[in-house]
């Protein structure tokens, strides 16, 4: 059977296809189908952190279904009172009251309402390439046209700004703002770090205008950073937090976290799965793991140690090595799809992030050797023979085109 056939088939065509069937995972490693074996450097989107088929996660999940499966978020439930503790316990300062979702769109969409809401204003600002999520609002607020254009009109009061500049945030903020929406490592733009300088000005100006400060950790959160959450390396403290992805070991499930600016009326959000009992069952049980096992500093450690190696290889074709621990972006001079493409004929699953960057995300319980598997394969891939010669033209003219687009969004 070519289940890869059948999706395209039955599908709606809105993922491009990567041609493999995987059907298990453990730990960093998954397998396809024909019993293939692979280097997940995916982690399902930033989500698989714990690991595929964490055994803690499986065991919380497997109880909680034989207990309760759902339960409306108008009852109480122990489980996710448990969670909703969890959560606030390791959350920013001052950030202790959770409204649970099931995506990272669903938790930005939450976070936009409240901020309307709490500040009666209606002006929400963010980066240009950030990525926030698909839905209306968090489509909204990711200004790439790509994502935005087929779908005008998007919901009026959202304004751009070009990410670390100073200067261009601070014609955006203004009186009638009632959110900034940051990421503080531009994911899917490209794995773009926050410049320090950037994010304490934002934090700043923030708190001088009025404007709540809305950190989105939906990529970065739960450790893959090196840091529970990148605002502690920033030493910035949002008044919303969201968050998703890893948070629950690979069940779906999101998060807004409030500080006491935050005002909510009931009946004003509300989601029927959010607070699901099997995704909080699952979320305290990946905090759990990830606090025991020490998950922030293996990331940062074995993050570190693989781009350090990597910039002592001097690949002509690699632009720029960015990396927060485990999360990590290599720029290339020449697009990357037939580089992550050969990566998969190596048995290494990698990401893009924009046209020129193969970014690294894997579960932060890889192993030290399957880390240097990946670097090695990566190298040789990059340096095959020939590769810089017959890609330098495509090169040449990929530069022009990104100072082109920088200079756009100026
Ligand atoms: C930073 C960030 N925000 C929001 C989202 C949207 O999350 P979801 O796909 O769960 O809706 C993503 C997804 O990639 C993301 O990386």
């Amino acid at each position: 059977m070519n289940y890869s056939k059948m999706e395209e088939q039955y599908g709606i065509g809105v993922y491009p296809s990567r041609e493999i069937t995987l059907v298990s995972g453990s730990d960093a490693t998954v397998w396809d189908d024909r019993g293939q074996e692979y280097i997940d450097c995916t982690a399902g989107i930033g989500v698989a952190s714990v690991g595929h088929c964490n055994l803690d996660v499986v065991d919380a999940i497997q109880r909680q279904a034989a207990r309760m499966i759902t339960c409306a978020g108008i009852f109480a439930n122990d489980v996710r009172a448990r969670c909703m503790e969890t959560l606030a316990s390791i959350s920013p300062p001052g950030l202790n009251r959770v409204f649970l979702c099931n995506s990272g769109a669903e938790s930005i969409e939450a976070a936009i309402k409240l901020a309307r809401q709490s500040t009666e204003r209606h002006k929400i600002a963010s980066a240009y390439r950030g990525f926030h999520g698909r839905t209306f609002g968090a489509l909204s607020a990711t200004h790439q046209k790509s994502y935005q254009e087929p779908f005008q009109p998007l919901v009026p009061g959202f304004e751009g700004f070009s990410f670390n500049s100073i200067e261009s945030l601070d014609k955006v903020l203004d009186d009638s703002t009632a959110a900034l929406i940051l990421e503080l490592v531009q994911g899917e733009g490209g794995v773009r770090p926050a410049r320090q300088e950037f994010a304490s000005a934002a934090a700043e100006m923030c708190r001088e205008r009025g404007v709540l400060l809305v950190i989105d950790e939906i990529q970065t959160g739960f450790c893959r950073t090196g840091t529970m959450f990148a605002s502690e390396q920033y030493d910035v403290v949002p008044d919303i937090l969201c968050l998703a992805k890893a948070m629950a070991g690979g069940f779906p499930m999101g998060a807004t976290i409030v500080n006491e600016k935050i005002q909510s009326k009931i009946g004003s959000h509300g989601s029927t799965f959010g607070g699901n009992p099997m995704a909080c069952a699952a979320s305290v049980a990946t905090i759990e793991y990830i606090q025991r096992e020490e998950l922030a500093t293996r990331a940062a450690e074995l993050g570190n140690a693989f781009a350090e190696q990597l910039r002592r290889r001097d690949v002509p074709l690699i632009r720029d090595i960015r990396q927060l621990g485990l999360m990590i972006g290599i720029e290339l001079r020449v697009r990357s799809t037939p580089y992550l493409k050969q990566l998969q004929e190596r048995q290494i699953l990698a990401l893009p992030a924009g046209s020129t960057v193969i970014r690294l995300l894997p579960p932060l319980v890889i192993t030290q050797s399957q880390m240097s598997q990946v670097l090695n394969e990566l190298v040789s891939i990059l340096t095959a023979e020939g590769q810089w010669a017959l890609t330098r033209t495509e090169g040449i003219l990929l530069t022009i085109s990104a100072a082109a687009d920088d200079l756009q969004l100026l």
